[in-house]
């Protein structure tokens, strides 16, 4: 073992039906190592603590720079991306655990296909598809553009949804990110046309009432997105067009 080394503790289970356990490993300390860095080192030598031959870890990354949002794990129980987690600002052994709401497929993979799900459940996107040339769309002003690009920048990462007390099958909540992309969507000029079947998405079992207000979504969004501005407007929004529809009856 070399003079430095790293100590992690990861959670194993090589099946969705299997049991999980527990597996050590010390890993050569390298400067500006983060978690994904370590995760290759086990990779090329995969051995644990006590010299046991065992299986690489599987996880998902791609980009390495906190953009594609696919490295979400839980690292000393707190919901957070792999890439940007430097080895050297966490307390070892370094825990790393797979997201706890969402089911898992293995190591740390999990499968987090209900954010799509609840992403297409209120049209998150701007209709613009056609058989014919609809011509340019109509420009955003500045202010419109520093509006919504905070907004834009979500990963799809699933770690505000991890972290919120709300998020679980017993309440279907949406979660913060999908409430947060109805306010991007309802915004553009274009994506306007869809607001209505959007807000009615986000009414009743599962939508916008189910959230608490605890702000968790908020402290652990790796891009800062305004999740809690976002949940109040769209909140106010849902609830202007619940009580118009009711006195239209
Ligand atoms: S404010 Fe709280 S309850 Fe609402 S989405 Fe965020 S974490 Fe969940
Ligand atoms: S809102 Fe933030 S925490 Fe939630 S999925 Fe998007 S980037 Fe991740
Ligand atoms: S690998 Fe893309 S966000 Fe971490």
């Amino acid at each position: 073992m070399p003079s430095k080394s790293v100590l992690f503790k990861i959670r194993r289970q090589s099946s969705p039906n299997d049991k999980p356990h527990w597996e050590e490993f010390e890993v050569p300390w390298h400067p500006g190592m983060n978690v994904i860095s370590s995760m290759m080192e086990i990779a090329r030598n995969p051995v644990t603590r006590d010299g046991k031959p065992t299986t690489p870890i599987t996880y998902e990354s791609n980009c390495l720079e906190e953009v594609c949002g696919s490295c979400a794990m839980l690292i000393n129980g707190k919901a957070r991306m792999a890439c940007s987690a430097l080895v050297d600002k966490l307390e070892q052994p370094i825990r790393l655990e797979p997201l706890s709401k969402f089911p898992i497929i293995r190591d740390l993979t999990v499968d987090r296909s209900v954010l799509f799900e609840n992403l297409k459940r209120v049209k998150a996107w701007v209709p613009v598809d056609g058989t014919y040339d609809l011509g340019p769309g109509p420009r955003l002003t500045m202010q419109d553009q520093e509006e919504a690009y905070p907004l834009s920048r979500c990963i799809s990462c699933c770690c505000c949804m991890e972290a919120c007390p709300q998020f679980d099958e017993a309440t279907g909540f949406v979660g913060a990110a999908t409430i947060s992309q109805v306010r991007l969507f309802n915004a553009h000029p274009t994506g306007q046309v869809l607001k209505r079947e959007r807000l009615s998405a986000l009414m009743g079992d599962g939508g916008i009432q189910e959230c608490g207000y605890a702000q968790n979504c908020v402290e652990v969004c790796p891009k800062d997105i305004p999740l809690t501005a976002s949940i109040a407007e769209v909140g106010g929004e849902v609830m202007k067009q619940a009580l118009g529809d009711l006195f239209r009856k």
